[in-house]
């Protein structure tokens, strides 16, 4: 059963509404301008353009970087009976923040981030919202979700990317930002 999630560690660019059935495994968000979001506010943007954008923004880059580490999006389509989108994805467990230490449940993290950064650099993309809340994982094994922010790599959207890394990876591990520079 679907079971609206909510939570208030959630990041200020709160834009979907995120609803869970543990049993089954399973995600479903809505990106449409009346959503209610994690932390039970409305969403950063409520223009439908908007909206449009960073759903789309979200499948183009889930799309492209499929892989082991990153969460598998199994549907998504356009809402019938009002303005806006859905997508279902996987659940395998709750996002990061809620491992603590996170290094005792994914003794690889760090090697599994420099997996995942090597891909970003591969498809030369800045994800920009590289925080535990946007990570989850099972067995050790950790997967990104969340790519309404992503963008091509720029010298203007760099700062946002480094700045993920020193304000939120690094409270995994604090050598995190030296070790993933070189893939920025
Ligand atoms: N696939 C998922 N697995 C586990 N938790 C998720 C998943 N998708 C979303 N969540 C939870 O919902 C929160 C919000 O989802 P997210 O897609 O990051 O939207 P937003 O950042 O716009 O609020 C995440 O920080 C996480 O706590
Ligand atoms: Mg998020």
């Amino acid at each position: 059963m679907y079971e609206q999630y909510f939570t208030d560690f959630g990041s200020i660019g709160s834009a979907a509404e995120v609803w869970i059935d543990k049993e089954k495994g399973l995600v479903k968000k809505f990106f449409k301008p009346n959503s209610l979001t994690i932390t039970k506010k409305m969403p950063i943007f409520q223009e439908y353009s908007k909206v449009k954008e960073l759903f789309e923004n979200e499948i183009y880059w889930s799309t492209k970087l499929k892989s082991k580490l990153v969460v598998e999006t199994y549907e998504y389509g356009e809402l019938k009976n009002e303005p806006g989108f859905y997508l279902i994805q996987e659940y395998l467990g709750p996002d990061l923040l809620h491992y603590k230490p996170v290094k005792e449940y994914f003794p690889t993290v760090v090697d599994q981030l420099v997996e995942m950064f090597a891909l970003f650099k591969e498809h030369n993309v800045y994800k920009k919202n590289n925080a535990m809340a946007n990570l989850t994982g099972k067995n050790g094994q950790i997967k990104a979700f969340d790519f309404k922010w992503a963008v091509p790599r720029s010298e203007d959207a760099k700062k946002y990317e480094v700045n993920s890394l020193h304000t939120w990876l690094a409270k995994i591990d604090k050598d995190i930002p030296s070790i993933l520079m070189e893939y920025i």
